[in-house]
């Protein structure tokens, strides 16, 4: 699986199953960036840890709530990087609360970090894929947003609106070469899931036919197949992976 001379964009790219994508793509050849938010250092440090890993990332500082800073972003890797070939939106928080305790910010933090942040970036480079003729689009959604989840009102509504808009914006792009598809990963052992209260999430994992939480590496492997010229016949598609938690 040669990605060789491919660019590869990871927003989120430091978390948790961010960096497991990162290393996957380089592995397979891509020249990888990842998007982080927040303090610098931590991000310095992530990038020095990779490349102790044998794996050469970029960063770049963007919040893709921020459609300003996700055009300053682009126009620079437009111009320096000759554009990105591979997009996989996977930044995302979560702000849980049973739906009568939930506030607007709750609401609005959820819908923008995690929706409109697939606008804000996928807008950049879509252009670009469709004039290149060769494109992946790869929204990281999730079970909750396949099953909804109690406490997740705003998490649930983002994540099945991420699907909605990879079905739509797949059969835009389909001619060109561009194929977008939707990952739902299940209950990853990321920083994420493990600030689930451990009560409540012990109930989940005994919900989970596998018996475990998913590893960061099995959502990466995933997220690298569709990235592939392999995967080329498979567009708008919403793949699960989830230890058979939800099937459908
Ligand atoms: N179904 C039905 N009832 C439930 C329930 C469920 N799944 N979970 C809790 N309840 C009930 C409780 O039994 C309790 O009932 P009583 O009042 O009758 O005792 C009541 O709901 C608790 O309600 P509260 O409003 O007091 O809720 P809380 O403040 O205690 O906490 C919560 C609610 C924050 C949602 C907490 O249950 C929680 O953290 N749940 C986990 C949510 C979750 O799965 N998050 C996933 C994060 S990781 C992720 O999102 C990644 C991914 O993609 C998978």
């Amino acid at each position: 699986m040669s990605m060789q001379g491919k660019v590869a964009l990871v927003t989120g790219g430091t978390g948790g199953i961010g960096t497991a994508i990162c290393k996957k793509l380089a592995a397979a050849g891509a020249k990888v960036v990842a998007t982080y938010i927040g303090d610098e250092g931590q991000a310095k440090d992530w990038q020095a840890k990779m490349a102790a890993d044998g794996v050469d990332a970029m960063i770049v500082a963007c919040d893709v709530s921020s459609f300003d800073d996700c055009k300053a972003m682009g126009d620079t890797l437009n111009a320096e990087m000759g554009g990105v070939d591979i997009l996989v939106n996977n930044a995302g928080i979560t702000k849980d609360g049973t739906f009568r305790k939930m506030s607007a910010d709750q609401w609005n933090a959820v819908l923008t970090v995690n929706l409109d942040s697939v606008f804000n970036v996928t807008k950049q480079f879509v252009d670009g894929m469709m004039t290149k003729g060769w494109g992946r689009v790869i929204n990281i959604s999730s079970i909750n947003g396949q099953k909804g989840q109690f406490g997740q009102t705003n998490y649930s509504a983002a994540k099945a609106g991420m699907h909605g808009f990879s079905m739509a914006l797949a059969q835009e792009t389909a001619k060109k070469g561009v194929t977008v598809n939707s990952v739902s990963p299940g209950y990853i052992g990321t920083e994420m899931v493990m600030a689930v209260p451990e009560e409540v999430r012990n109930q989940i994992v005994a919900q989970i036919p596998v018996g475990r939480l998913g590893k960061p590496d099995e959502i990466a492997a995933l997220v690298t197949f569709l990235a592939s010229d392999d995967a080329a016949f498979i567009t708008g598609a919403n793949i699960a992976a989830n230890g058979g938690q939800h099937m459908c």
